[in-house]
């Protein structure tokens, strides 16, 4: 694992240049959920690819840029799902993006999934780690220095809802409205990647992205991005659901699923579950 982990520090460090230099247009591609891809998005996913080739223990991976599971090596234990540039259609105005790697073993399934990791690309470059714990590392100077750990307080102050306001569910809205009526704030960039680390370093709250009118299974996919956060949150003491039931109890299809999803600390995330429970 520790072998995959350098894998990922060497590619965040050329992902930071290529983010820092690179070109913001789009390319003339779609990906397999219909996201036209920057060229951010194909040359960030390259970068990944060529650094994972070289790792004997890696079986297989699966990008959110690529139509297939692609095989590297036979006698490899892990299968590694990835979101290369999460939120690349922020680079052009200078929000902070990410990459996301879910690390699965036996099958590209949540109840696969050993091992997640994601990169902030901010004002600094940040990652986190989730095994048994969650450890967040932070660049500097070319090197990663673990800088702390992170748990999730009980109850949050912040509020993220995703998506489009005119599909979502009556009972929906009402949530999320009742949320705000308790005093959370908004918080919503666009890009999970910094959405998300937020709420787990400013102690918790919720960020929603359920399923709509035009999406019923909402946007997010599972393996590259839903059930990675999803173990990261499980592993900080807070929790990730559907709706209904744990993210990591999702059963998955076809590679490039989207399920509708909830991250939050446990207060928050009960409150869904009640309100799914009853109207869902
Ligand atoms: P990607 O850039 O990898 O395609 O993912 C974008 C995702 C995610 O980062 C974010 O939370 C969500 O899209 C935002 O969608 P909405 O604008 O519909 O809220
Ligand atoms: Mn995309
Ligand atoms: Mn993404
Ligand atoms: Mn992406």
């Amino acid at each position: 694992m520790q072998d995959i982990i350098k894998a990922i520090e060497e590619a965040s460090i050329k992902i930071k240049e290529l983010i820092e230099t690179g070109d913001t247009g789009k390319s003339e591609q779609e990906n397999s959920t219909g996201d036209t891809q920057l060229k951010l998005d194909i040359a960030s996913d390259v970068i990944i690819e060529d650094i994972f080739k070289t790792i004997p223990s890696i079986k297989a991976i699966v990008s959110e840029e690529q139509e297939e599971i692609v095989s590297l090596n036979e006698d490899g234990e892990y299968l590694i799902a990835y979101d290369p540039l999460d939120g690349s259609s922020l680079v052009d105005v200078n929000l902070s993006v990410g990459s996301i790697y879910g690390i699965y073993k036996g099958g590209f399934d949540a109840k696969s999934i050993i091992a997640s990791v994601y990169v902030v690309f901010g004002p600094r470059v940040e990652m986190v780690v989730a095994i048994d714990d969650v450890k967040m590392y932070r660049l500097k100077k070319g090197k990663f220095e673990f800088i702390q750990n992170i748990v999730l307080e009980e109850k949050g102050k912040l509020n993220a809802p995703g998506s489009t306001q005119n599909c979502w569910a009556p009972y929906h809205k009402e949530l999320i409205d009742d949320i705000f009526n308790d005093g959370y704030r908004l918080r919503y960039s666009g890009g999970m990647v910094p959405d998300l680390h937020q709420i787990l370093l400013k102690g918790g709250g919720l960020f929603s992205y359920p399923g709509t009118t035009d999406r019923p299974k909402g946007k997010l996919r599972q393996l590259f991005e839903v059930f990675p956060f999803a173990y990261t949150y499980e592993k900080a003491n807070g929790q990730a659901v559907d709706g209904f039931k744990r993210a990591l109890e999702v059963e998955t299809t076809h590679i490039h699923d989207t399920t509708p999803c909830f991250f939050g600390s446990n207060t928050e995330i009960n409150r869904v579950l009640e309100v799914y429970k009853k109207n869902g």
